[in-house]
């Protein structure tokens, strides 16, 4: 189903959400997160103090198979036992044992009897609160070093050779071992690199998370398969089983929405929630008139043809750009962008009648940035609302099945459910969309020239074979016009700029030192395929200083 919507179709969220109220007065427990139920699937509670690696040590743990979730070190106790965790990993952290405020291991982890992994302050903390001492070393040790394991070998350093390069990062070090444990590796810096209580207990004080440590991935996989005694049954499958159960005694008969945007998470979200209920499902896909060439048509074709799903086509184009015009502020596009979308969102749910729940793309690292006040980053506030989220007044249930999700880990969900491959590893889109792509004002006739350039960037990235390894590629429409010459003529055009980019994790990047020829290859194409524009750039900033988007 596709319609056109306006500015004229005016409809104030507010009057909206007073009605939609009215309408769902006996639905009480609203944003309730989708509880995932422990059932069969072991588990370890990473408890976190606050590590700049703290996500990692999720990421190695979720590697080998194994269910597991940060949590903050002053969570309640229910919190963490409702995870039922077979052992715990202690992170590091900032702080040093002997400082005022310095956060503590739970009395209850220590007393649980169940195997912990303590690593650098998780160590320490261990050391320090079951009676060792600790004490600031001689020198900061940060960055690269060797580790000689103690012979024979704790069981976490099973099948690891006795001299391992390892990563530090720590001012305090471990002089006195608490009763009961020993030294399981030394370092030049210390006697005591690695401790173990003979039992289920341990402490590196290097990082067995960050990939500069080798065997790093061992080690945690020791831990969890050795000593914990965990199976490794957190697969796909088992993933998209049970979720798909969870939904259906969630939903029951309910009837449910679910924004889609194009991207994975969305497309993710929509087929997981379409396998548990069919046709209780409705997908709105808001066109904004900000999309890449193609997209819009390509999105209802997946979802619409392919995947059979109940789907709304809102084309918002005209409203957006209406809104939109005259702006040049890129904060202000964002704000205009989003308010827009939320307002036609609602408008459209509104037209559906009665709806229960809303399903979203939340993943793991917005809900640990929203609930860690350790881990949250000071740099994601550099430009405002990247996750484009629905407001928490909208009046349905939330459903959000891949909360406990890591990008990667969503992608698997994607493939295993058969979307296909350009859907599973599109590059992220901000929710802007190009309109911080066309820097200064955008207009129809700008958006169209982006559009041109961008695509010839993209079919050319495919084409080199490239678009996986780079996190992000695409165009952007700079306000400068230059002189060139074409034939025997003088022209005055614009510029594009190219950015292609590689990076984990979006919180830092560097420019990708593609090939000369694809670079020229996209130069010639642009200049000549695509009118007004006679000259193109390469921008060769890294993230910091620069940001990924130019706006
Ligand atoms: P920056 O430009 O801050 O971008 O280095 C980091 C990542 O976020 C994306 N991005 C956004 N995503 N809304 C979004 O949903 C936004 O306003 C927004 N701004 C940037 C950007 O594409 C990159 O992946």
């Amino acid at each position: 189903m596709s319609h056109r919507v306006s500015t004229t179709d005016d409809l104030e969220v507010g009057t909206y959400l007073e009605i939609a109220e009215a309408q769902t007065s006996e639905v009480s427990t609203r944003h309730e997160a989708l509880v995932v139920e422990a059932r069969e699937r072991d588990a370890v509670a990473v408890i976190d103090f606050g590590s700049q690696y703290s996500q990692l040590i999720a990421r190695r743990v979720r590697e080998h198979h194994v269910y597991c979730e940060l949590i903050p070190h002053d969570a309640p106790r229910e919190r963490i036992e409702a995870l039922k965790p077979k052992g715990f990993i202690l992170s590091g952290g900032p702080a040093s044992v002997y400082a005022p405020d310095a956060p503590l291991i739970p009395q209850h982890v220590l007393d649980s009897k169940k195997p912990i992994l303590g690593i650098c302050y998780g160590m320490q903390a261990l050391a320090y609160q079951l009676g060792g001492e600790v004490e600031p070393g001689t020198r900061r040790e940060y960055g690269p070093a060797v580790i000689h394991v103690t012979d024979p070998p704790a069981p976490i350093f099973r099948g690891v050779p006795d001299e391992v390069s390892v990563w530090m990062s720590h001012g305090d070090l471990v002089r006195k071992l608490p009763s009961g444990f020993c030294s399981a590796a030394t370092s030049d810096n210390s006697p005591t690199a690695a401790m173990w209580n003979g039992d289920g207990v341990f402490g590196l004080q290097f990082h067995p998370e960050v990939v500069h440590t080798s065997f790093g991935s061992q080690l945690i996989g020791n831990f969890l398969t050795g000593v914990c005694g965990c199976t490794g049954n957190w697969t796909t499958a088992s993933f998209v089983e049970q979720t798909i159960d969870d939904l259906r005694r969630r939903v029951g008969t309910g009837r449910v929405i679910c924004a889609l945007s194009g991207g994975v998470d969305s497309a993710v979200v929509a087929v997981l929630v379409h396998r548990a209920i069919g046709d209780q499902l409705t997908c709105i896909f808001v066109d904004n008139g900000l999309l890449r060439s193609g997209e819009p048509a390509r999105v209802v074709d997946t979802f619409e043809q392919h995947l059979g799903m109940k789907l709304i086509h809102v084309d918002a184009a005209d409203s957006f750009l209406g809104r939109l015009a005259g702006v040049t502020d890129p904060e202000d596009k964002r704000r205009i962008v989003g308010d827009e979308f939320i307002r036609i969102f609602a408008l459209e749910a509104r037209k559906l009648g009665h709806i229960d729940f809303l399903a979203q793309g939340t993943l793991y690292p917005d809900v640990i940035e929203s609930t860690s006040h350790d881990t949250a980053n000071a740099a994601t506030r550099i430009k405002s609302h990247h996750n484009v989220a629905l407001p928490a007044s909208l009046p349905f249930q939330l459903v959000e099945p891949l909360r406990y999700l890591f990008k990667d880990e969503v992608r698997e969900v994607g493939s295993a459910l058969g979307l296909p491959d350009e859907i599973v590893w599109r590059h992220p889109f901000p929710g802007p969309g190009l309109s911080i792509r066309v820097l200064g004002e955008v207009t129809e006739e700008r958006l169209e020239t982006l559009r041109a350039a961008d695509a010839i960037v993209m079919d050319e990235v495919r084409t080199a074979g490239l678009y996986r390894q780079l996190w992000q590629s695409f165009a952007v429409l700079t306000p400068m016009r230059t002189v060139g010459v074409m034939g025997d003529f003088r022209t005055y055009g614009n510029v594009v700029a190219v950015r292609m980019v590689s990076s984990q994790d979006a919180m830092t990047a560097d420019w990708a030192r593609v090939p000369y020829e694809l670079l020229g290859r996209i130069s010639s194409r642009v200049v000549n395929e695509v009118p007004d524009v006679n000259r193109v750039v390469y921008d060769i900033t890294s993230k910091p200083p620069g940001t990924i988007e130019w706006e």
